[in-house]
């Protein structure tokens, strides 16, 4: 199993979207370190998991709204990934409540999509959107984005409530 690391090259250069992204990776290694308990780890797995399945959707929809917001041109293409893994994230929640034995390829997979899925995907199209946010604070001198880049901004400030 891998823990999600942070590396430089993840970094947006937009602070509220990598705490998040680095909140996303401290739930998944919470996720990942019970998996190597003796003992009987579901339960808590499944706690762990509702976690990780309520905060990766909360950051899915920041992003979505900025791209909403700020009209980002490749806004169809990110949104179907977003799909894709806030899919893959229900079905895993709902198999992890109903499933009685874990087996060692789930977990695998659940590792492989949390982490190296995760990750390419920030760099790749997460850079390609904060690129674009960045040139547009640039341009417009767009007093929210320019906060959000300092990491002024807070979670849960009014870029959710769109
Ligand atoms: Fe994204
Ligand atoms: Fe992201």
């Amino acid at each position: 199993m891998k823990n999600f690391e942070w590396h430089d090259d993840l970094d947006t250069g937009i602070e509220l979207i990598d705490d998040q992204h680095k909140q996303y990776g401290r739930f998944a290694n919470a996720f990942f370190k019970l998996c190597y308990n003796d003992r009987d780890p579901r339960p808590e797995l499944r706690k762990a998991f509702d976690f990780l399945h309520a905060y990766a959707r909360e950051h899915l929809t920041t992003e979505e709204a900025l791209m909403e917001e700020y009209d980002y041109p490749q806004r169809a293409a990110h949104l179907e990934r977003h799909d894709y893994l806030r899919k893959w994230i229900d079905d895993t929640h709902e198999r992890l409540k109903e499933t009685k034995q874990l087996s060692g390829d789930f977990l695998m997979k659940i590792n492989y999509v949390l982490v190296e899925w995760f990750q390419e995907h920030i760099r790749g199209m997460d850079h390609r959107l904060t690129r674009y946010l960045r040139q547009v604070a640039a341009e417009r001198n767009d007093s929210k984005l320019l906060r959000m880049i300092k990491g002024i901004f807070s979670v849960g400030d009014d870029v959710r409530k769109k």
